[in-house]
C-alpha cells in the first residue's frame, strides 16, 4: 500500500477511513492488524482483497496496482489469489458442510469439486461433519468450515477480518493456531483484523492502527 487514503461519504458528511497509509507485506508473513472499532481495519482488508479502492495511492497484490484492472482482471484476481474469513462466519445455511466448501470451486468453473472440498474439510479436522448442515455446528468449527472455503482454491493471500469475535478464548485460541499452522504448511500471507492483543500475539507482525493510521508502538 502506497499511501492510501480511503474516504466514504455518509450522510453529507466525509468520513475519513484511511489516512495515508503506506504498509508492504511480505510473501509467507502473517501479520495483525489491532485497534478499536472504526480505526479502519475492515477498510484496510477490503482494499488488500481488491474488494474496494483507495480514494487516493495505490494498492498492490504481487506488483499489480488493484487500480489498474479492469473488472475481468479483478473477478479472476480475488478469485484465484486471495480468500476471506469474516467474524460471522457467511456461511450458506441451505448447503451443507462440504458444499459450503466447494462454492469457490464452482464459481471458477470447476466441474468435479468434491474431492479438493473433502481434502480442504480434512486439512481443517472437519472431514467427518462434511455432510452435516452448518446449523448443527458449533461456532468454532463453522469458523474451520469458513477457513477450508477461503482457501479450497489455493489463494496466496488470506484476508480475516475478526476471525475470533465470535468464539469463546478457547475456541478463538484454537481458530488462531489453526491459521498459524496452515500459513506454516502452505506459503500463505494472512492479514487479519482484530481488536484483541491476545490475538495479535499469534502474528509475526502486529500493527496499530488509530483513526485510519498506522501508530508506531
Ligand atoms: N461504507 C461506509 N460508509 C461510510 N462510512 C464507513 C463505511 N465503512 C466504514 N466507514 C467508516 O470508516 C471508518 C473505519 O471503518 P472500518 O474500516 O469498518 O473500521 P474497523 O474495521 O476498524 O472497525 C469508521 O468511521 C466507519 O464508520
Ligand atoms: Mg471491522
Amino acid at each position: 500500500m502506497e499511501h492510501v487514503t480511503r474516504d466514504y461519504a455518509a450522510e453529507g458528511e466525509r468520513v475519513r477511513a484511511l489516512n495515508d497509509v503506506s504498509l508492504s507485506v511480505g510473501s509467507g508473513r502473517f501479520v495483525a492488524l489491532v485497534g478499536r472499532s472504526g480505526c479502519g481495519k475492515s477498510t484496510l482488508l477490503h482494499l488488500a482483497g481488491a474488494m474496494d479502492f483507495p480514494t487516493a495511492g495505490h494498492v498492490r497484490l504481487e506488483g499489480l496496482a488493484t487500480d489498474a484492472l479492469s473488472e475481468p482482471e479483478l473477478t479472476r484476481l480475488r478469485r484465484e489469489k486471495v480468500g476471506f474469513v469474516f467474524q460471522s462466519f457467511q456461511l450458506l445455511n441451505t448447503l451443507s458442510v462440504v458444499e459450503n466448501v466447494e462454492v469457490p470451486l464452482l464459481l471458477a468453473g470447476r466441474r468435479n469439486p468434491r474431492p479438493a472440498a473433502m481434502e480442504r474439510l480434512a486439512s481443517v479436522g472437519l472431514a467427518e461433519l462434511a455432510h452435516r448442515m452448518t446449523h448443527q455446528l458449533s461456532g468454532g468449527q463453522m469458523q474451520r468450515v469458513a477457513i477450508a472455503r477461503a482457501l479450497v482454491h489455493g489463494p496466496r493471500l488470506l484476508l480475516a477480518d475478526e476471525p475470533t469475535g465470535n468464539l469463546d478464548t478457547a475456541t478463538g485460541n484454537a481458530i488462531l493456531h489453526l491459521l498459524r499452522q496452515i500459513r506454516e504448511e502452505q506459503k500463505l500471507t494472512i492479514l487479519m483484523a482484530t481488536h484483541s492483543a491476545e490475538a495479535a500475539a499469534i502474528a509475526d507482525v502486529v500493527i496499530h492502527m488509530r483513526d485510519g493510521q498506522m501508530v508506531q508502538d
